[in-house]
């Protein structure tokens, strides 16, 4: 499949959860290069007035500059407790919804929007299925800069491959000025462990494993598109 044929599924994905959105609602607008098209596809909806009174929460810097400029009214946790619904990207699924996040390194954010979210959609290509989490994708790590190098030795010990992110060589940094250990696990036997033990860690900030947080998932697919769990819509 061509990089053409990709975008054209994350395209796809995208805007097939924006029309899930509803007039009144608080939206989370997620990160990356499938959740920005549910962004546009909900600027496209407000602007030609099938949508109304929409307020959303972006979960990058990034993604609040594209939501401005696509001038979709914006609302912070000052101003609200609950989002009605966010539509995110993801990394990796497993069959039981449960993700990796963080590539484009907004896991943090993306945590704390997600668990505030009384629906948490995620929009992805069939390319992003996995039989089990690790298999296909390293889980990003955020890690305060202090002491990094001893939280890179402990996820090392926890049995993975660890990488600094780098931004054209220079050290990524997070939104929030922290740095990103992408850590290479292969598949992970026991997820719900592996996060206990990265949460149980001071210095870890927080990791890309989310666990049973997604009530749905798209699924683009040349053949079609698909919503998992298979029963609900
Ligand atoms: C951003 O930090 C991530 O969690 C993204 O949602 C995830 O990496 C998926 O990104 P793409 O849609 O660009 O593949």
């Amino acid at each position: 499949m061509t990089a053409t044929d990709r975008a054209a599924l994350k395209q796809q994905a995208g805007a097939f959860a924006a029309d899930l959105v509803q007039s009144g609602m608080i939206v989370g607008l997620g990160t990356g290069s499938t959740a920005i098209h549910a962004t546009r596809r909900i600027a496209q909806r407000l602007r030609n007035g099938e949508l109304r009174n929409i307020r959303a929460m972006p979960t990058s810097r990034a993604t609040e500059a594209a939501a401005s400029e696509l001038r979709i009214p914006l609302v912070s946790f000052a101003d609200t407790q609950r989002i009605d619904m966010t539509i995110d990207g993801a990394d990796e699924v497993d069959p039981g919804l449960n993700l990796i996040k963080g590539g484009g390194g907004a896991l943090l954010r993306e945590k704390i929007v997600a668990q505030s979210s009384d629906r948490f959609v995620i929009v992805v290509d069939d390319s992003k299925l996995s039989s089990r989490l690790g298999s296909r994708f390293a889980v990003p790590v955020e890690v305060v800069e202090f002491g990094w190098q001893a939280q890179a030795r402990y996820l090392e010990a926890l049995g993975a491959k660890v990488s600094l992110r780098l931004d054209d060589s220079q050290r990524y940094r997070t939104d929030q000025g922290n740095f990103i250990l992408d850590c290479d696990f292969g598949p992970i036997a026991d997820v719900a462990a592996l996060a206990l033990k990265m949460e149980a860690r001071a210095g870890i900030v927080e990791h890309g494993l989310f666990l049973g947080m997604a009530q749905q998932v798209v699924v683009a697919s040349p053949a079609d598109i698909r919503t998992l769990p298979a029963t609900s819509k």
